[in-house]
């Protein structure tokens, strides 16, 4: 070890983050937090103002372009987006491939990948309106795809986007309509799925958006970039949180059992976490959640399932963390996730699906920081270093000498 200091040493000044905590990797100007403060801005416009007056489409122009569109550019982004939500229809042969069971994230990583075997145009990334088009097309078939994983592991056929529909009923109609009956997206949910689509459209430089721009630093291609991002919001620690939500609330059972889960969570041993508490930046509050908990509480109040046990536990459990003081020291309040998890549980979403949920949400974000990469004139490829910890100089051995 000492050896291997001397070399680091010799080197100069040399960071070691693990986790990157206190590393930048980047200038950006879309997404701004103050975790501290609690505040959440994109393109400098808070999140709540957003979450208020805008919708996911609009949102998703103010990410891409910067600024709020005229009316007039909105209309015509609208028009581009709706353009492209269909997919080649050689596309649905890849989904025949997969197992009924596959996890439905599993079919986004190798679909979406493989848009890039049908974009051929989209795969000069120097070309800034290939680069555009391969956005819209991100934007508009992500969902597309999302909905057909579902329809997949149901045995039911895909259902075809509906261009008329806003982009949150859209899903929704592909989602949940069969073939003998349309289903009526009611208000009430299209406004909390555009909520849930707004308030995962970025979030800085997270794991799955640094995936995004490790991989597009190499040069590669923009589904490659987003499929790798995919990748890594399936973690639980990432976006697979709000699935193991309700996994845990499932195994809690009942309230009864939330003091021994509580116990558990505390005992280092053991490993349990309390999901979709705690956040990396956020040390006071997710900004996220506070609108997350007040759509929460209104749309199992219209929906009517305020007596559903999985939620009662929900509720129970954030009451106990909110003044249990192992969690108030450590400032680890219920995170965005904690919520949609249980609103797309009360909407009827299978479990499996939140995930892909917020990968259709964050398309947006990784698209647009990809752009932004893309077209920042100091990138270069990313290439973290390490401390080395292992042997060194050793001497090879014959096998009929070794130990
Ligand atoms: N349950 C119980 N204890 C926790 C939790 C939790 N959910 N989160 C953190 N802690 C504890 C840690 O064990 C640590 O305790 P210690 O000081 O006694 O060792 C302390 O709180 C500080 O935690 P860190 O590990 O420093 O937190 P970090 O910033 O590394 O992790 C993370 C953040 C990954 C989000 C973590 O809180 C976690 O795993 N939460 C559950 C998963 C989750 O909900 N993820 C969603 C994140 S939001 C998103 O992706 C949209």
């Amino acid at each position: 070890v000492a050896d291997i200091r001397k070399i680091y040493n010799d080197i100069g000044v040399f960071t070691f983050d693990p986790g990157y905590g206190e590393t930048a990797s980047c200038e950006s100007q879309i997404t701004y937090i103050d975790g501290d403060a609690g505040v959440l801005q994109y393109r400098g416009y808070p999140i709540e103002q957003l979450a208020e007056n805008s919708d996911f489409v609009e949102v998703c122009y103010l990410l891409m372009y910067g600024e709020l569109p005229t009316t007039e550019q909105l209309a015509k982004f609208r028009d581009g987006v709706t353009r492209h939500t269909m997919v080649h229809e050689q596309i649905r042969n890849f989904f025949n491939g997969f197992r009924r069971d596959a996890h439905p994230m599993a079919i986004m990583c190798g679909v979406v990948g493989a848009l890039a075997a049908f974009y051929h145009d989209n795969l000069d990334i120097n070309d800034a309106k290939q680069r555009e088009i391969a956005a819209f097309r991100l934007v508009a078939k992500v969902p597309t795809i999302a909905a057909m994983a579902y329809k997949y592991s149901q045995g039911q056929p895909f259902v075809y986007p509906r261009n008329d529909l806003s982009y949150a009923a859209n899903f929704l109609h592909m989602l949940n309509s069969v073939p003998a009956e349309e289903y009526k997206v009611s208000p009430t949910l299209e406004k909390a799925m555009d909520l849930i689509l707004i308030l995962h459209a970025d979030h800085e430089q997270n794991a799955s958006t640094s995936t995004v721009r490790l991989v597009g630093s190499t040069g590669a291609n923009p589904f490659a970039c987003v499929a790798a991002g995919i990748a890594a919001l399936w973690g639980p620690s990432h976006g697979g949180a709000n699935e193991a939500v309700l996994k845990m609330l499932a195994e809690i059972g009942d309230k009864s059992n939330i003091p021994q889960f509580i116990s558990e969570v505390k005992d280092k041993n053991s490993h349990t976490k309390l999901m979709g508490f705690g956040h990396r930046v956020y040390k006071n509050f997710d900004p996220r959640a506070k609108i997350m908990k007040e759509t929460c509480h209104k749309v199992l109040a219209e929906l009517g399932v305020t007596n559903e046990p999985l939620l009662e536990l929900a509720m129970e459990l954030e009451k106990i963390a909110l003044e249990d003081e192992y969690f108030v020291s450590r400032k680890l309040y219920p995170n965005v996730d904690f919520y949609s998890g249980i609103i797309q549980k009360a909407m009827g979403i299978p479990t499996s699906m939140f995930t892909v949920i917020f990968a259709v949400a964050r398309t947006i974000g990784w698209i647009s920081q990809w752009k932004e990469l893309i077209e920042d004139p100091a990138q270069r490829i990313g290439r973290p270093r390490q401390i080395y910890t292992g042997a060194v100089d050793l001497q090879y051995k014959d096998i009929a000498s070794r130990g």
